[in-house]
């Protein structure tokens, strides 16, 4: 009589879990009403294959849209991180708009990579080999004397350098993204400033706008509500904008994750530092850029192959490097042309001039497009919910009990990001370009955008087919995360050699 109490009391428990793990799944899985309406259009075949003949013969180039740059101007510019995805555009405009290839100087930790860099003018330009956390590296960097046709004009620095580290959220392992991204800010900032510069522009985040979202819903809620009258969770649709810069900055916890705390100080060091003789302000690119191979957004999707995903449905305001590049640089002419400009000491958000689009808009451009194979692998939202947090608690092991760290084989691959904080910045999200569209003259940077999502990332698939002709499989670029990783490992290797050393 007991067993059989006991039995139906753990099936009825066992059924009542299921039922609202399934609910709490299915709502993760929906697209509400509220969504939708700012998200309402889908990519079509049709749209995607025009798209991609047009530019196929067409494409867009830097010659292109040469007269759409913000005209050249007589100064000189250190652009740190110049070759990744948005520092190597910045250099390609500049050149492009007449900028002589002595005028410039690309400072950057990691080799030039880009392949549209490596050949033309810009693999003239001087790359002088610095770490940013470090200010010695950095002043070096910076002290290096310039040709003498040159040396004379007035400086600018484009600071786009960042170690990207996408879901960690532990204080505990906080330190990479604080030596590179919030010291390595301010050591950038007193180069400049020992160096003479007297513009700044740093790129920031748009991540640093969001909040962690909020997945459980009580299970009475969830009772009560009707099947259609979905339950809104906590910021599981998130606006991007530059409200909380003007507000007092939030609590650890209240941001998506270190990269976000980090980027969030950067930005503030930068802005706050605003005078007559420095003028500053950074540029929000919103979530996620893309627009060169080795980029984490399509690029990784591309080289992928078999594509897991549980967010197929969620939308982005995605934004091509060249459209964040040349924000920068309608920036950077505000702040030369007016040593008192009102829009000096803030950020301005930055997306393409389009309403957000959904992954699966992405995802079914790449099987449509790409010349390389590719399958999408539909995962259930809450199951990845479930691992993420086994996959953060488990990494953290070694970090709270090092004598972990010898027995406890290491997480490999995409699987090791696979924490919360990556549920937050893969929700719902939508951008906007309001400030930063108005024209200076009403307190805005004139900024209009390059192309659009669809034609940005159909450009991407077209360049990915060229390079990828006559190969059955992808090839691996190095993505900003990848390099992340190889660059912890190596911090991780020198602090245990510190210790070793003592
Ligand atoms: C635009 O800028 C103002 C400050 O100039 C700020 O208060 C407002 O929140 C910004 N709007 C958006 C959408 O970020």
């Amino acid at each position: 009589m007991a067993a059989l109490v006991v039995g139906l009391g753990a099936a009825l428990l066992f059924f009542l879990t299921y039922t609202y793990l399934a609910r709490l799944n299915s709502i993760l899985e929906s697209m509400p009403e509220s969504i939708r309406s700012v998200s309402p259009k889908r990519w079509t075949k049709e749209e995607l294959r025009h798209t991609y003949q047009r530019l196929e013969k067409n494409p867009i180039t830097l010659e292109g849209y040469a007269d759409r740059i913000p005209p050249k101007l007589d100064r000189r510019y250190i652009i740190t991180g110049g070759s990744g995805l948005v520092g190597g555009y910045i250099v390609l405009q500049l050149l492009e708009r007449g900028q002589p290839p002595e005028s410039i100087r690309i400072v950057e930790f990691r080799p030039l990579n880009r392949a549209d860099m490596l050949n033309g003018p810009a693999s003239t330009v001087d790359f002088v080999k610095a770490d940013i956390s470090s200010a010695e590296s950095t002043n070096k960097a910076f002290e290096k004397p310039w040709p003498s046709a040159v040396k004379h004009l007035p400086l600018t620095v484009c600071h786009t350098a960042a170690i990207i580290v996408p879901s960690d959220r532990s204080k505990l392992v906080y330190g990479l993204c604080e030596s590179v991204n919030v010291r390595g800010t301010q050591n950038v900032l007193n180069a400049a400033r020992k160096a003479g510069a007297d513009v700044l522009v740093s790129t920031s985040s748009g991540g640093v706008s969001i909040r962690p979202i909020e997945l459980w819903i009580s299970p009475l809620r969830l009772l009560r509500s009707a099947k259609e009258n979905i339950p809104k969770m906590k910021n599981y649709l998130q606006v991007m904008d530059e409200k909380d810069f003007f507000e007092p900055p939030r609590k650890h916890e209240e941001y998506f994750a270190n990269y976000a705390v980090s980027k969030a100080r950067a930005e503030r060091i930068v802005c706050g530092a605003n005078s007559p003789e420095l003028r500053t302000g950074s540029i929000r690119p919103a979530n996620g850029i893309y627009g060169q191979p080795g980029d984490n957004t399509l690029g990784g999707a591309l080289a992928m192959g078999d594509c897991p995903t549980w967010c197929a449905h969620i939308i982005q305001p995605f934004v091509h490097g060249i459209n964040v590049a040349i924000a920068h640089l309608h920036y950077e002419a505000v702040l030369a042309a007016n040593p008192k400009a009102p829009q000096a000491g803030r950020p301005f958000i930055i997306t393409d001039p389009n309403p957000p689009i959904s992954y699966l808009d992405m995802y079914q451009a790449i099987e449509a497009l790409s010349a390389t194979p590719f399958r999408l692998i539909r995962l259930p939202p809450i199951l990845m919910w479930f691992l993420s947090y086994i996959v953060e608690w488990y990494s953290l092991l070694p970090v709270k009990y090092p004598f972990l760290r010898r027995i406890l084989p290491e997480l490999k691959g995409d699987l090791k990001h696979m924490k919360p904080g990556l549920f937050s910045v893969t929700t719902h999200m939508v951008a906007t370009n309001e400030n930063a569209s108005r024209s200076v003259d009403e307190g805005g940077l004139g900024y209009t955008g390059i192309l659009t999502t669809l034609e940005g990332m159909v450009q991407e698939i077209v360049d990915w087919n060229i390079e990828h002709k006559g190969e059955k499989q992808a090839k691996k670029f190095q993505t900003s995360i990848s390099y992340a990783d190889e660059i912890a490992k190596a911090a991780e290797a020198a602090g245990v050699m510190e210790k070793l050393g003592k």
